[in-house]
């Protein structure tokens, strides 16, 4: 990964090949953020009319280039858009400002971030937003220069803070590496990528990172009546699997905290087969057992004060002579009895035996993620994911956690009304309700193998897992990392 480091140093004489800029708007035109002053001073106060000149209106996103001609030891100044002037800018923007000129970069060796950052909640949006700019997935790209433009190598940040910068920087580095390793998982074609080989991963960066690893292939879930997960993976030549991870925060008594993440290597839907066009995008269908792993990988290397239980159940949902049908009946892990109405609400039917095993440990707070259902897009858009839950502290502190980790989470009801909607003629429940609603009705489903007494939220990230657009701030296309950054901040949180 990119290294980053800190300087005190002023910006105009540091040796890198390109110095960012911040500007502004104001109803009179663009104007410099602070930290530029001194690289403005380097041009003799001909930087403002030049960008001025080159149409720069310090809109957000916006990035503007230009060579410095000598002025200052880097070749290249880039001014980044922070949106409307004010005293203190949002962290996300910094955030999205860092991410935007560095991917501007590419192709760039060394980069200078000269942007406002001189508390410890600026430097780490600048610092975060940096790294996650820096992002490339290339495992399947025939190396080729004359094509590609590597990832900015070397980052530095300018800031006045001294030592509490370098807590900062450590904790920017171990959040970055653990959203792309979400990202590389996501991205990674599902040939390359079946129930063992994400268990693979698990084991080789959650493990690597000190935590316990256990895999239960098929004999142990049969022994074990994970019903969900088998009859899910009956349908697929790649048989399926449930991850465990366990992380201990050090001596003394902790938080007792139990995630659980959808790892669907591919969805095509099973015999309620999808249509084709989009199915490609269907890779990302593990994107919340890629956030787990991440942030429980994230957890264990920043050694946070608490208590990790992870359940990660992996399949490959496919058609075939050995698939489960609409209208079979599954006997899940808990004992209930689910009649399979669609094929395709199958991370639902994986992810209620994750729970309920997370909840025979009774846990002081449940989390799981999933690209759960499109009725998520329908409601909030691709980029803001959907919390629910029955514990509406908990509810919240995620929803407040992800706005400090700058990422889009909004609250959403778990209405019981709804609850009808699953009620089967012949079994305990039905996997799908009615299209209203869709989003809630998969939150209710699983509320059904929620333990009574443990605090549960559920978050549905089937939009924000997956970028199908263009890149934007620190935002590639593909996958995206997401719900790494709001783990790491609820952890965080919870260790106190
Ligand atoms: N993996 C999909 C949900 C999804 C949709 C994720 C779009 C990312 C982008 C899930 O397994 C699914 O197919 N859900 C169905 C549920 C329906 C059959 C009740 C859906 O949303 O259409
Ligand atoms: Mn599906
Ligand atoms: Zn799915």
């Amino acid at each position: 990964m990119t290294t980053l480091s800190l300087s005190t140093s002023p910006a105009a004489g540091l040796k890198v090949d390109a110095l960012v800029i911040g500007v502004a708007q104001t109803p009179k035109g663009v104007v410099l953020a602070a930290g530029a002053d001194a690289v403005s001073a380097a041009f003799g106060k001909g930087l403002l009319a030049a960008l001025t000149g080159l149409g720069a209106l310090g809109k957000a996103g916006e990035v503007t280039r230009l060579a410095s001609l000598g002025a200052t030891k880097a070749a290249v100044v880039v001014a980044v858009g922070l949106g409307p002037v004010t005293g203190t800018y949002d962290a996300e923007v910094l955030r999205r400002a860092a991410g935007a000129a560095v991917r501007s970069l590419a192709g760039t060796r060394s980069v200078a971030l000269v942007l406002p950052a001189d508390d410890a909640v600026s430097l780490r949006a600048v610092a975060e937003g940096g790294l996650l700019g820096a992002y490339a997935f290339r495992s399947y790209r025939r190396a080729s220069l004359a094509v590609h433009r590597e990832p900015v190598a070397a980052l530095i940040a300018v800031t006045a803070l001294g030592k509490e910068g370098k807590a900062v920087v450590r904790r920017a580095e171990a959040v970055a590496r653990a959203v792309h390793l979400a990202r590389d998982l996501v991205n990674t074609p599902p040939s390359d990528l079946h129930p063992a080989e994400l268990a693979d991963a698990a084991k080789q960066h959650a493990g690597g990172a000190g935590v316990d690893v256990e895999v239960l292939d098929v004999k142990a879930l049969t022994k074990g009546g994970y019903g969900g997960i088998l009859g899910v993976g009956q349908g697929s030549a790649n048989p399926p699997r449930l991850v465990h991870l366990s992380y201990r925060g050090g001596k003394g008594s902790h938080k007792k905290v139990a995630l659980v993440g959808k790892g669907i290597t591919f969805d095509s839907g099973g015999i309620s087969l999808k249509p084709p066009a989009g199915m490609e995008e269907m890779k990302s269908d593990m994107g919340g057992a890629a956030a787990v792993i991440a942030a429980v990988t994230a957890c264990a290397e920043l050694g946070l004060a608490v208590d990790v239980e992870a359940w990660i159940p992996m399949a490959e949902n496919m058609p075939s002579g050995t698939a489960i049908r609409p209208s079979d009946v599954l006997v899940m892990k808990g004992g209930q009895r689910v009649e399979v109405n669609n094929t395709d609400a199958e991370g639902r039917l994986i992810l209620a035996d994750a729970i309920s095993r997370a909840c025979e440990d009774s846990p002081d707070v449940l989390i799981d993620v999933a690209t759960l259902t499109g009725a998520q897009l329908i409601a909030l858009g691709a980029r803001t994911a959907g919390v629910m839950g029955n514990d509406d502290d908990l509810r919240a502190h995620v929803v407040t956690a992800s706005g400090q980790a700058g990422e889009a989470m909004w609250p959403m009801p778990l209405p019981a009304d709804l609850r009808k909607g699953l009620d089967s003629e012949i079994a305990d429940l039905v996997n799908t309700g009615p299209r209203e609603g869709g989003m809630l009705t998969a939150g209710l489903f699983l509320q059904e193998f929620v333990a009574d007494g443990v605090a549960w939220a559920h978050l549905d990230i089937a939009g924000p897992a997956y970028n199908s657009g263009e890149p934007y701030g620190y935002t590639p296309k593909g996958g995206t990392g997401a719900a790494v950054r709001t783990f790491v901040q609820v952890l965080e949180d919870l260790a106190g």
